[in-house]
């Protein structure tokens, strides 16, 4: 992984808006061209519709044209390594591959590294949609 997407995804960070959770997540995605796309996590007084990191980072992702995700860093708060929610898995699914592989940092290092496969096997993706 670049040390300029751990920089990438530590600033954006800082950009959270938790004002409930005080929790700031920062990702950084690399796309198949190689373009870097960030976004942070964005709460609102409704709890539950609130932004997470990685979908808000797919969001500008998609919005510059790119579909599919080469690589993903994801910095949360704390000493404990911050695993991309269900909902982001879901979602990080339809644009990358099996083998794309998640880099979750904390204390400004990164603590594992795994494939999305691992993170959501036996999954439901596009794939299962498609027509025979
Ligand atoms: N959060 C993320 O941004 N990404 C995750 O994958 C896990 C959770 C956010 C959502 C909420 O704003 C805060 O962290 C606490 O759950």
């Amino acid at each position: 992984m670049d040390q300029i997407m751990l920089d990438k995804a530590t600033a954006i960070q800082e950009k959270a808006y938790v004002p409930y959770s005080k929790f700031k997540v920062g990702c950084c995605i690399k796309d198949s061209a190689g373009q870097l796309h960030v976004g942070c996590n964005v709460e609102n007084a409704a709890y539950p519709i609130g932004h997470c990191a990685e979908k808000s980072a797919i969001a500008q992702m998609v919005g510059q044209g790119a579909l599919r995700i080469k690589e993903i860093v994801v910095v949360g708060s704390g000493d404990e390594i911050c695993a991309p929610c269900g909902g982001c898995r879901q979602a990080l699914m339809e644009f990358a591959d099996a083998d794309t592989l998640i880099h979750l940092v904390a204390n400004g290092e990164v603590k594992k590294t795994l494939p999305l496969k691992e993170l959501l096997p036996y999954s439901f993706g596009p794939q299962n949609l498609e027509q025979s």
